[in-house]
């Protein structure tokens, strides 16, 4: 029934409810982008399920979010029960075969999943205020952090590099105010707290190395298929900034990571959002505006992002606008919040004469959904009342024993279990002040030795200043300091090129710098 160039959702309904036809998606439309939506235990997780089998099936690496962890099942083989059987003779898939798909399970905090990180300066200053819910004034702070790590050669990789780079800064707020105005140490102060909540939340776990290569969630399998990544996010939600700024990182990640490709057969990657709302939900015009620009931009790169929420008006009309294949499920409509969503959703559908699409939207069952795809040219289909196939993975999670197995065995075990803690901010900044500390103790050390065997009026090697004449050069401490500065600098300037470069490129920046 499906065939190399789309992936079966299921079976439109006519209006006597008898089978009407197979519903599709393109392929070659994949990466425009798509929207499901509807209220709580109405099938939008399993229609994730499907829409991510079958672009697996199809050779499309997937990257998804597991809220509940009832995605998870889809590592595991399906097993015949009554009324997926009934759905699968009802949309006609036969034969109904089930699969076990290649998983590759993740996990911010590195429990269920193989860890996933990125470096502070992957993570860039704008993500990270936004991470830390900063004020404006502080934001400004954060980019010159970052400015000066890039200057200064320092290495900005974990939470440690980035609290001792704010440490420095305010010692140095005095000079540093002067060039750049408003930095008061008042102010880095009150940045340093919010980086300590930060941490004390566990996102200490995701700022280090080894970082997430790219590579590693667009693996494909010997038999072709694409690997779908899964992210363990039950621990996540509870602190959904640090989702939605993680998601949010990810995709400018595979922005900038991938080339050009045009219009190909099929994506290179999909990736679902789910919880969607997450990622607007009191955010900046600038961070909605910094999205809209990735969701349109990313397209080009072969990426489909699949946004999935309970309620349409939680995505902004800019990003709603750009999201070509819609799985509408049920929507509640008692309340004028609900009936508004209701009339919205209903709204963005191409009409069809068999039925009114808003009054569907109320009394679909549970895995049915109004669907629309793209067709030829890009053209949104006429949406269609539509029963979604049954999953051929096992619906519902997998057990804890057999996750763990799954991770020994997956394609990446032990490429991340490990933190590789290298010489960064911390540390060059650590050697920097134990430098300066040392020739200040040196320097006292020979101010003390020479007062200790200095005989006043009997001449010794510390002359007294001659008026007029010239002073023997004694050791300054501040001299020395500057000494071993610069030394520091110099050596570290040599790496730091390549590397500072990608510290004030910052999240998406490099979409603000005119691309
Ligand atoms: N396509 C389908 N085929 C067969 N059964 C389905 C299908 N879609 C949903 N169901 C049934 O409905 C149940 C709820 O679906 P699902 O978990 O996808 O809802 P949801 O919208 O993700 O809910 P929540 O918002 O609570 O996460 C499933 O466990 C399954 O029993
Ligand atoms: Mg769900």
């Amino acid at each position: 029934m499906a065939d190399d160039t789309s992936i079966f959702i299921g079976a439109s309904r006519k209006p006597d409810d008898s089978y009407q036809r197979a519903e599709h998606l393109l392929l070659q439309y994949g990466n425009r982008h798509g929207l499901v939506t509807g209220a709580t235990g109405t099938g939008k997780t399993v229609t994730l399920q499907i829409l991510a089998e079958g672009f697996s099936n199809a050779g499309v690496p997937v990257f998804c979010a597991d809220i509940k962890g009832d995605l998870s099942g889809i590592a595991m083989m399906g097993t015949a029960q009554d009324f997926l059987v009934k759905r699968a003779e009802q949309v006609k898939l036969d034969p109904y075969d089930f699969q076990e798909f290649p998983v590759i399970f993740w996990d911010l905090f590195g429990e269920q999943g193989h860890p996933i990180r990125a470096t502070v300066s992957e993570m860039g200053p704008l993500l990270l205020s936004r991470l830390m819910n900063l004020t404006e004034a502080q934001e400004g702070i954060m980019n010159i952090a970052f400015r000066l790590a890039d200057e200064e050669g320092l290495l900005l990789l974990d939470m440690k590099d980035l609290q001792a780079l704010l440490a420095n800064i305010a010692e140095r707020a005095d000079e540093l105010g002067s060039r750049y105005g408003n930095v008061t140490k008042p102010s880095v102060g009150a940045i340093q707290r919010t980086l300590l909540v930060l941490e004390q939340q566990g996102a200490a776990h995701f700022f280090g190395e080894p970082a997430l290569r790219i590579a590693d969630i667009m693996r494909i399998t010997r038999d072709g298929r694409g690997a779908i990544s899964v992210l363990a996010a039950d621990k996540l939600m509870m602190n959904p900034r640090l989702y939605a700024t993680f998601l949010l990182w990810l995709m400018s990640e595979l922005f900038e990571v991938l080339p050009e490709v045009g219009d190909p057969d099929r994506p290179k990657l999909v990736f679902f959002f789910d919880e969607a709302h997450l990622l607007f939900e009191d955010a900046p015009k600038v961070l909605i505006d910094r999205v809209e620009q990735v969701v349109r931009l990313i397209r080009s790169k072969g990426v489909g992002v699949y946004f999935v929420t309970q309620n349409p008006l939680d995505v902004p009309e800019t990003v709603l606008a750009q999201l070509g294949n819609r799985v509408q499920h049920a929507l509640r409509a008692y309340t004028p919040r609900e009936q508004k969503a209701v009339k919205t959703a209903a709204e963005t559908f191409r009409p069809n004469p068999d039925f009114d699409c808003a009054t569907a939207i109320t009394q679909l069952g549970t895995g049915e959904a109004l669907v629309s795809t793209l067709e030829t040219k890009g053209v949104p289909s006429m949406v269609q009342r539509t029963l979604i196939r049954p999953p051929a993975s096992r619906l519902g999670p997998i057990t804890p024993a057999e996750r763990q197995k799954l991770i020994q065995e997956s394609p990446v075990a032990g490429q991340y279990d490990q933190v590789v803690d290298r010489e960064s901010a911390f540390e060059m900044l650590r050697k920097k002040a134990k430098e300066a500390q040392d020739a200040e103790e040196q320097a006292q050390q020979a101010d003390s030795g020479r007062s200790r065997w200095t005989i006043p009026g009997f001449g010794n090697d510390d002359p007294a200043p001659q008026p007029g004449g010239r002073r023997a050069p004694a050791p300054r401490p501040s001299n020395r300091q500057t000494v071993a500065e610069a030394a520091i600098k110099s050596v570290v300037r040599s790496v730091g090129s390549s590397v500072g470069r990608a510290i004030v490129r910052g999240i998406l920046g490099s979409l603000s710098r005119g691309r």
